[in-house]
């Protein structure tokens, strides 16, 4: 029956002190193994080769490029130095057209490097470009990449469901570069950067207390500032005295996560089985689609919604994140808002008692994924205070967070935090400061594109 269903999910989903602890302290131990030996851990622990963080001193014209789940970005920023710091931006966003994402390398570049042609054309004159110098990018591609240095660096693989032939194996700059050319784009990029390592650097410019950063969107990932004495597999030519920042692929993890018959069922369907099961699990590509599972068993074994199955409901991803969020959102006594959404999404004609029930799964899996996600930050947290005593716990430390799902869903956001302060307890989640840096990884690229620019200060 259907309050059987919902029991067993509870069960398979609950998140107790004990199975959070566990989430964190294996992913510790992922951290350090990925840190030794590459390929000896589910987390890739990739060298970001971002050792020059932004100072302040930054100046000039400098062009980002976000390449995210759902959109791209291009940003374009003045920065005045010390004093000044911003002088001006100017930002647009493109959402991707799904054809894209199932296409060749080629097109998806074009398009790309035609989105920033585009913009570039538009540079009026608050913006100015030292003499003598080429534009320069900060290109942020949010899948990981072995970095070969700060501006190289080979695609491991597509996540969050791109299958992009012939970019696999090959440097995204060499193919971002040919795409400019094609595009008769002249720009050079300074500086790769993961998503996540430019919203560190983004919201470190502004805040030195930020040592996280994790992003919460289609995908998820984190990276952290590391000492690259801690990292035995640092290649030798690189100093060993000084900090980096690693980014950790989260999404990868996969030990001791609470899982359902509906995970497995999605993760079986998706295009990359057995891969990125922490991503799977909390992440805003694929809540919907947990819960659009767990009601469509619902409705078939239980009948949720009386003798019919709506067709829409057998539809993989018919209901998305957004929709759950929305659902949860409802403060109507009738659940008016949860009613047109399933009626509207998922073809269904639902009464007061189905709507209560649909909720509870919302919630179900919103809060599995948010307490797991706060597990693991406090895995990160605790990696860091191992080997940096004091430094971590001991004073005033930020995550900075940003990504679709973190921004939009406030239910998701409360869990998360009540994860961490479950687990580190009043005392210590009193120094650790989570906020959203909102769109810090577009400015933070172009920062780490100046920092790392081409040509002398
Ligand atoms: C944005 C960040 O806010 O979130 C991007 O600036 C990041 O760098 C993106 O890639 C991820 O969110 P989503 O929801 O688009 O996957
Ligand atoms: C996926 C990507 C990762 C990215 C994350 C968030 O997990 O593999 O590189 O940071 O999504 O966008």
């Amino acid at each position: 029956s259907v309050t059987q269903i919902l029991t067993k999910l509870h069960k398979d989903c609950a998140t107790p002190v004990p199975v959070l602890r566990h989430v964190a302290d294996s992913m510790a131990n992922d951290m350090r193994a990925g840190l030794a030996v590459d390929g000896s851990s589910d987390l890739k622990m990739i060298l970001s080769y971002v050792d020059a963080l932004p100072t302040g001193n930054e100046k000039g014209l400098f062009y980002a490029l976000d390449l995210g789940g759902t959109n791209f970005r291009v940003l374009r920023v003045q920065l005045g130095g010390t004093d000044q710091r911003v002088i001006a931006t100017e930002a647009e966003q493109v959402s991707i057209p799904q054809e894209l994402m199932f296409g060749t390398s080629e097109e998806l570049f074009d398009f790309i490097a035609s989105g920033l042609a585009k913009f570039a054309e538009k540079e009026n004159g608050e913006f100015q470009l030292s003499q003598g110098r080429n534009r320069e990018l900060g290109f942020t591609f949010s899948f990981p990449v072995k970095q070969t240095s700060i501006d190289s660096g080979v695609l491991i693989k597509w996540t969050k469901g791109f299958a992009v032939s012939g970019t696999a194996g090959r440097d995204v700059v060499a193919c971002l570069n040919e795409a400019m050319k094609r595009q008769g784009l002249e720009m050079q990029v300074s500086a790769l950067v993961n998503d996540t390592v430019g919203t560190l650097a983004g919201a470190k410019y502004w805040d030195n207390d930020v040592m996280i950063a994790v992003i919460l969107g289609t995908g998820t990932n984190a990276c952290y500032v590391e000492r690259t004495d801690a990292i035995p597999k640092l290649p030798g030519q690189i100093s060993k005295s000084g900090t980096t920042i690693i980014n950790t692929e989260w999404g990868a993890f996969s030990t001791g996560l609470p899982l359902t018959e509906f995970d497995r069922g999605m993760d079986a369907a998706s295009i990359n089985p057995g891969e990125q099961i922490f991503e799977k699990t909390i992440s805003g590509m694929y809540l919907g689609e947990i819960v659009r599972r767990v009601v469509l068993e619902m409705a078939e074994t239980g009948s949720l919604f009386g003798s019919s199955i709506p067709e829409k409901l057998q539809t993989p991803f018919s209901l998305r994140t957004p929709h759950i969020c929305a659902m949860q959102q409802d403060t109507t006594t009738n659940l008016d808002a949860v009613g047109s959404i399933l009626f509207n999404e998922a073809g269904i004609e639902s009464n007061m008692g189905a709507r209560k029930m649909v909720l509870e799964v919302c919630d179900t899996i919103a809060k599995r994924g948010g307490r797991l996600a706060g597990a693991g930050i406090v895995g990160i947290l605790q990696k860091m205070e191992d080997d940096m005593e004091g430094l971590i716990f001991g004073k005033r430390t930020v995550v900075a967070m940003d990504g679709g799902l973190y921004e939009n869903y406030p239910q998701y956001r409360t869990y998360l935090q009540d994860a961490v302060t479950d687990l580190l307890g009043p005392a210590l989640s009193e120094n650790i400061v989570i906020e959203h840096s909102k769109d810090g990884s577009g400015i933070g690229a172009a920062l780490l594109a100046a920092a790392n620019s081409k040509y002398k200060p």
